[in-house]
């Protein structure tokens, strides 16, 4: 099976997690419902102190939490649509309601559409740089045109890592600047659940307040203890997934009845330019090959790759040959 569907990274977590994670000696006790020894790890690699931060149970819990802190019943989120499901997903469980504004067609924030969507009512702005499933980053200036309207703006970096971009140091400077990041995507940790935010200081003593008292268990904590003692080693296969993606892309490019994306995070979005995304879709998983499959109003008949080993890679575009673009498309 090549499971290439997920955003997870293929060479796994660090061997050091593995060993540390088996000897371990306390799960018997609970973990600190303040974070302080998570907290401060991670502020050695955000380089933004750890009063700014909070971890969460994989970035998900981090973008619950928010809306459950800033939404009343009736207030309103702006989403840059097509974007990732889980801020309508909560925005719904919140009470609140979501106003989509689309992207252009290279599926960048249109900052003057965006600014025109802001009402009384809006309070949060969620920004996923890159955004899933399309692999953009989003302009620093145009984010911080958004913070300007003084709404709590979020700034989902999980695939950060891949980018190289963050609008992280800035958190500090701001009132209503929030930045998510997610150990699921390079560091290899999606089963163990483990995220967390970076917070203008005001807000950490409320999202501390109202999470649920041990959110981050502690296998997932000695994992992010040991990731980081690993550093290099996780940043060496987030270079070979980054130069994957590029080797992936040209191969991609080459195949006529798709049009890749180029991409900032590791997968690749494909809108289906000739034949049925869904029957190739199908005929990859009959071959043992597992990628996204969209067919929404605004994601049309279309594919997103996650970029796995180069052996995935060579499987996947020869499978696409022999498949070929046939059927009508929608
Ligand atoms: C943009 C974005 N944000 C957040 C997440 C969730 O990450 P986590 O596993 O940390 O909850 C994902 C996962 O796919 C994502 O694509």
């Amino acid at each position: 099976m090549i499971k290439l569907d997920g955003n997870e990274n293929p060479y796994g977590c660090s061997p050091k997690v593995q060993r540390a994670l088996a000897g371990y000696p306390f799960y018997h006790i609970y973990p600190d419902p303040e974070q302080r020894e998570v907290r401060r790890v991670l502020e050695g690699y955000v380089g933004v102190g750890a009063e700014h931060i909070v971890a969460g149970s994989g970035s998900d819990e981090l973008i619950d939490l928010v809306l459950r802190l800033f939404l009343e019943p009736g207030d309103e989120v702006i989403n840059f649509v097509p974007t990732f499901g889980m801020y309508p997903f909560s925005t719904e469980v919140c009470g609140g309601k979501v106003v989509s504004v689309l992207r252009d067609k290279a599926y960048a924030i249109d900052i003057a559409k965006a600014k025109d969507a802001v009402g009384e009512k809006t309070k949060v702005i969620f920004i996923a740089s890159p955004n899933n499933p399309t692999g953009n980053t989003t302009p620093e200036q145009d984010i911080l045109k958004l913070v300007e309207t003084g709404r709590v703006v979020v700034v989902d970096e999980a695939y950060y890592e891949f980018s190289g971009v963050s609008v992280a140091p800035l958190v500090p400077e701001y009132e209503n600047l929030i930045v998510l990041r997610s150990f699921s995507k390079w560091a290899g940790l999606a089963g163990l659940r483990i995220g967390y935010g970076i917070f203008p200081g005001s807000m950490v003593e409320h999202l501390l307040s109202i999470k649920q008292p041990y959110n981050v268990n502690l296998a997932a904590q000695v994992a992010v203890n040991e990731s980081m003692a690993d550093i290099e080693y996780l940043q060496g296969t987030v270079k070979v997934i980054i130069s994957e993606r590029e080797r992936l892309l040209k191969k991609l490019k080459k195949i006529k009845f798709i049009k890749p994306f180029p991409s900032e995070a590791n997968f690749i979005f494909c809108p289906v330019v000739k034949g049925d995304a869904q029957r190739i879709h199908q005929e990859l998983r009959r071959r043992g090959i597992f990628v996204r499959y969209f067919d929404t109003p605004l994601l049309r008949n279309s594919l997103r790759i996650s970029v796995g080993k180069p052996e995935h890679s060579d499987a996947l575009i020869e499978a696409l040959n022999k498949i070929g673009g046939k059927g009508s498309g929608k």
